[in-house]
This record gives structure tokens, sequence and C-alpha cells, in this order.
């Protein structure tokens, strides 16, 4: 065994730092290397320590844990935090990611859940050397890569990402990749009604080495010039593949096709952060509900703490319809955007092309949805 996984434990009380400590114990790789009982006494051992991992509660006395953690991410650049919370809603998942937290844990702390966040988080944080946003963006060939993405599953996204995909491969004659990153659930292939052989699953037999080829071959053709990545076959595998993989996936399709379609999960996961920092557009895609109006809000605030440019973030109002109570002058005030993109529900003649495993544009349904697709796609090519 190489070297140990150093970890500073910063808790208020005595008896649960005791306690984690114990825990950890009982894990060969971890090595607990120092205590704090307040938020300036963290930041402080932290600087003299530099350990890879600082456990730190949010409610540290005299400086939370989200201050200490931006104090500590600012110095200790090879530090890695993990914010321990008794709750995660999306106000501490914000701060956690505003404060430069790699992961959080709920308390009660649950011991398997503690040591595998822990080794995940440092496994990554040795991987690569947070490359600056900026860093990302210079390096950009001409592939473009559009995120569909919300804070709401059930909104459409998948739909809408295939339709788009398809749609742009009739349209252009550019190479288009197809990625499903809805690592747990992704149902991209069921949708499209393909049996890939290789999924991105299979990118870990092979990290030692991505590269082009490795990553092409993964891919299922689903046109000529449309390409399919499909999600893993079980939800277990998505743990394994954090934003360091995505990061590198990402950078592959975007020199070697024109597009990148992304359907994303509905989590703000490290491999979901890392494809909206690497988007050059997010369809942010909502639904008329006040469900996924509320979350879509709360998205759309995160995106702002993100520092993301407005002109990145695109509103699309999905199975759009006035009469629900709900009309799009009062979405564009909740939301404080305007809508750019409308796409009208298609009753029955979506679930029977998904039943069919046909993409609605590929159908004579509704025929309002697919203009709607095809004058997103249109635009998405133009650009
Ligand atoms: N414009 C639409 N009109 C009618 N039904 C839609 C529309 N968009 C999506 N749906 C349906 O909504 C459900 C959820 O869509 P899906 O694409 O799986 O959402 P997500 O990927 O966001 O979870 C599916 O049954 C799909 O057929
Ligand atoms: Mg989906």
């Amino acid at each position: 065994m190489g070297k140990k996984i150093s970890v500073l434990i910063a808790e208020n009380r005595r008896d649960t730092r005791e306690l984690i400590k114990r825990y950890l114990m009982t894990e060969k790789v971890i090595e607990v290397v120092g205590e704090a009982d307040t938020g300036p006494a963290a930041v402080e051992l932290a600087e003299r320590l530099t350990p890879d991992i600082v456990l730190i509660y949010s409610e540290m006395q005299q400086m939370d844990g989200y201050e200490a953690c931006e104090k500590i991410t600012e110095t200790c650049r090879s530090t890695s935090v993990i914010i321990m919370a008794r709750e995660i809603g999306a106000e501490q998942v914000r701060k956690a990611m505003v404060s430069g937290a790699k992961d959080y844990i709920t308390m009660p702390l649950d011991i398997n859940r503690l040591i595998s966040t822990i080794r995940l988080t440092y496994k990554k944080s040795v991987k690569f050397e947070i490359p600056k946003a900026t860093d990302e963006r210079k390096d950009k060939k001409d592939g473009r890569i559009i995120g569909i993405f919300s804070t709401k599953g059930g909104v459409g996204k998948t739909t809408i990402a295939l339709n788009l995909a398809v749609d742009m491969a009739k349209k252009s004659r550019g190479r288009i990749a197809l990625v499903d990153l809805d690592l747990q659930f992704g149902d991209v292939a069921l949708m499209a009604n393909l049996e890939p052989e290789m999924t991105i699953a299979d990118i870990m037999e092979e990290t030692a080495s991505i590269d082009t080829s490795t990553i092409n071959g993964l891919m299922t053709e689903y046109m000529a010039n449309l390409m399919v990545l499909a999600s893993p076959p079980s939800p277990e595998y998505a743990e394994y593949i954090g934003g360091e993989t995505i990061r590198e996936i990402l950078s592959f399709l975007r020199q070697t096709y024109d597009y990148v379609v992304i359907d994303m999960a509905s989590s703000f996961s490290d491999a979901t952060l890392a494809a909206l920092d690497f988007a050059d557009e997010i369809f942010m895609v909502s639904a008329m509900d006040i469900v996924s109006v509320k979350n879509v809000k709360i998205g759309i605030e995160i995106m702002k703490s993100l520092e993301y440019p407005d002109e990145k973030i695109k509103i699309l109002v999905n199975m759009a319809n006035p009469k629900l109570g709900i009309g799009y002058a009062d979405l564009e005030r909740i939301f404080e955007r305007k809508i750019d993109y409308k796409i009208p529900e298609a009753k029955k003649s979506l679930i029977k092309a998904v039943n069919k495993g046909v993409p609605h544009i590929s159908t004579r349904g509704s025929g309002k949805t697919n203009k709607a697709f095809g004058r997103i796609s249109k635009g998405i090519i133009k650009r």
C-alpha cells in the first residue's frame, strides 16, 4: 500500500470527533492527522498540516464550516474538503459548491458511506490538479457541447436530447455524439431502441489510457453521423464515474465530434458539475408544474453562483401549455429570465413513439412538437 490518506476532523464536540476517529481508524489507508474544535482552528490546522482531506461539520463554532472550507480551499490547493451536515437540501448543496467543497455527507454518519466518500474524493484529487474553468475554455476545439439539464426529473430531458440529436444529424453533415450522463437511471438507449455492447461504465477498465479510440470504441451507432455513448447497465456504476472521467471523455468527444448533446442527470453530482462546466450551452428544462418551476429556479440560482455567463443558459419550457394555471409571464417573473424555447405537449403520439423506440421527430406525431424540436436543432446547428 502506498501513501495513506491524511484526514483532519473538524467538529465542535469532542465525543463526535472521537467517534469519527474511531470509525476511520478501522480503515488502514486512512490516517487521522489532526482534530479541530472551531472553524478558525480548522483553517489554522489545515494550513499547517495540509492534509489530503478535511472533514468539517457545517455548523462549526466561531466560523461555520462553509466559510472555513472556502478559506482552506483557497490556501491549500492539494486539500479536499468534505462537508458534514445534518440536512442537505439545495441551499446546503449550493453553499458547499460555492465554498469549494469536494463532497458532502449527511449526519448522522453512515460509516461505509463516509469511508467511500473519503476514498473517492482522494482518488479524484490525485488524478487531477483542479483545472481552472478558464484553462478548460482555452483548449476548446470546434465541437459544441450542449447540455440538456434540469433540477427535476421527468421533465423531458431524455426526450429532448434524443429528438434534438436525431434532428441535428438529419439536418447537418456534422458528426454528432449523444451522451447519456444520467449515470444511474439513463434511458437514452432504451428510448432509442439500442442495445449497446459497451457503455460509459466500460471506461473504468481503461482509465490508465483513455484516448479517442478508447472512447469511440464505447459508442453505439444510431445513424451514420450520430453515435450514442450509453449510460451504465445498472445504477451502482455511477459512483465510480467522477468529474475527472467526465472531463476526459468530453474533451475527447469535443475533438472528434461537431456537436455533443448530453442528456444529464437531475442532481448536482461531480459528474454533472463537470459536464455543466464543459458545456457551451445549457438548456434548463422546466415543465409547467409548480414543483419543477421551484426546482428550476433553484437550478438557475446555482448556475448564477457558478458564475456562468447568462448566454450559456437557455430556458426551455417543455410540455408547454399556458392553460395549466401558471402562465408564461409568471414563469419569466419567477425565473427572472425570459423563456428561450417552448416545446408543446405531444399527447399520445410521444408515448407511442417511445414505446416503439422511435424518436418522435421521425414520426408523423404532433406536428407542433416536432416543429419546436426542429426550430431548436436548427438554431444549434447555425451557431
Ligand atoms: N413534449 C412532451 N409532450 C408529451 N410528453 C412528453 C413531452 N416531453 C416528455 N414527455 C414525456 O414525459 C416523460 C418523461 O420524459 P423524459 O424524457 O424521460 O424525462 P427526463 O429525462 O427529464 O426524466 C416521458 O414519458 C415522456 O414521453
Ligand atoms: Mg432521463
